[in-house]
């Protein structure tokens, strides 16, 4: 990984032109490696993102006895996880807090060991975001748990058995939480109210390839027939439709063009209905999809939800961009309840975002009746200024670069490394497509 840059000041005020290239989405391959856990036979992933996520599940899987070896130039991931064994109480300490993937490791480690340690979850703060679903299937699958300082303690002498399961809402985590720990579970299980989101498919992909039976069915009802072991796999990882949504967005902030190679109509069509609504234009090619704004750029309603509904990782780009359009916008977030608070320092650059605890738009949410600010109304178009802004999480992180070179001056961006964790080679992508990089400090 690059070397950890802390600061970065950027100029404002010209459209970003070019052709960035994607690859695989970091929120399918880190459960993708931990996947590989749950076999002894070499597993093989390509397609895979430079990004610090996947420096992190290599070395908590290295940490775990596994021979890991990662190429980030050519995208490759091998992992050969014959020797593996439970995390130290040293490295639970040392991971705790930093990510939330470690927590999908408890249905595998279970599997073949009988008892795991969890390190405390990490991620972007933009919530609660508890782990009470993941805790409830585990339970139900005949996991016993034990708090400790660093995290979780979880043992299951006779094994995890099938389970029927419902999740009290879609949850992306508990889904794969669910499918990692059924897969060499005694019987079958079934999860209803399951997150069917493209990642989450191109994991069942995996496992598929590794002998599981999961069967997807009609109103979010996933099926798993357990059985008594898998094999490696050799996989090509979807390409990241976040990263592919956040260009777009760049390139219709600014009043640019980028052509994004590789990203896929079939995961962002509810994205580019709301594109187009705004008055984002685009065409699909062959190799990836191009990415303006046409004259007419309006301000537009929508509300995020579980797929196939807009994403919430979109909400942040998007709404940067409707800074720009005519009209008063309007933007529900129905996922997380406290995504909004980096709208602040967008207003302190000129925008007119006014963020409401009511469910604003069409319908009501989980988080309607509660005190949090859920919902934005966003007033533009409206010319922003250079400000200077620390970076809270890694989705606020990568609207504030764009944000910046939609406005006037200079604007120094704080706590700049968060972006590396989800977008690959972000600052040499930005220079390729004219963005002004007016100096990066040591
Ligand atoms: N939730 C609970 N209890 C649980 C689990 C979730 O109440 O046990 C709630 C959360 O608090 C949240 C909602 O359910 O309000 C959805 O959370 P979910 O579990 O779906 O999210 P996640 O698995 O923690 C993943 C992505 C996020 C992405 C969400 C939704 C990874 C590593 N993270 O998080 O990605 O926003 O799904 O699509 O896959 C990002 O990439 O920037 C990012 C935050």
């Amino acid at each position: 990984m690059d070397k950890q840059i802390k600061s970065m000041t950027l100029r404002g005020g010209k459209p970003l032109n070019g052709e960035i290239i994607i690859r695989g989405a970091k929120n399918a391959i880190s459960k993708e490696m931990v996947a590989s856990l749950l076999t002894s036979e070499k597993c093989v992933l390509e397609n895979v993102a430079r990004v610090r996520d996947i420096e992190i599940m290599k070395d908590m899987i290295s940490e775990m006895g596994a021979t890991v070896n990662y190429n980030p130039e050519a995208g490759v991931v091998e992992i050969d996880p014959q020797n593996i064994h439970p995390l130290s109480m040293e490295a639970v300490k040392r991971f705790s807090g930093i990510s939330r993937i470690p927590t999908l490791t408890a249905g595998p480690m279970l599997a073949r060991f009988g008892e795991t340690f969890l390190p405390r979850p990490g991620g972007c703060s933009i919530g609660q975001r508890p782990i009470d679903f993941h805790i409830m299937a585990l339970e139900k699958m005949g996991a016993v748990l034990e708090h400790i300082d660093e995290g979780l303690k979880l043992t299951c002498p006779c094994g995890l058995k099938g389970a029927k399961i419902r999740l009290d809402y879609p949850s992306v985590g508990a889904t794969e939480q669910v499918l990692l720990a059924a897969v060499l579970a005694e019987g079958v299980t079934e999860l209803s109210n399951a997150a069917i989101e493209p990642e989450i498919m191109d994991l069942i992909l995996v496992l598929q390839k590794m002998g599981a039976y999961i069967m997807v069915d009609t109103d979010r009802v996933i099926t798993i027939h357990g059985v008594k072991t898998l094999n490696g796999y050799f996989h090509v990882a979807l390409p990241d439709r976040t990263e592919a949504a956040s260009w777009a967005c760049a390139a219709a902030a600014t009043n640019g063009r980028i052509f994004v190679r590789n990203a896929r109509q079939i995961d962002l069509v509810t994205f580019l209905n709301k594109f187009r609504q705004a008055g984002g234009e685009f065409a699909v090619k062959e190799n990836g999809i191009e990415f303006w704004r046409s004259d007419s750029f309006k301000a537009t309603v929508l509300e995020t939800d579980v797929h196939p509904g807009f994403m919430t990782d979109w909400q942040q780009p998007f709404v940067i961009m409707l800074t720009q359009a005519e009209g008063m916008s309007i933007v529900h977030e129905t996922v997380y309840e406290d995504r909004f608070g980096y709208t602040q320092a967008l207003n302190s650059m000129g925008a007119k975002i006014q963020v409401y605890k009511e469910c604003l738009g069409g319908k009501t949410c989980r988080f309607g009746q509660r005190n949090n600010n859920h919902s934005a109304a966003i007033m533009g178009p409206t010319p922003l200024k250079g400000a200077t802004i620390d970076i809270p999480d890694l989705r606020a992180g990568f609207s504030y670069v764009i944000a910046a070179f939609i406005a006037e001056g200079e604007t120094v961006l704080n706590n700049i490394d968060i972006i590396n964790r989800g977008y690959e080679y972000f600052i040499e992508k930005l220079q390729g497509i004219g963005a002004d990089i007016v100096s990066i400090p040591e």
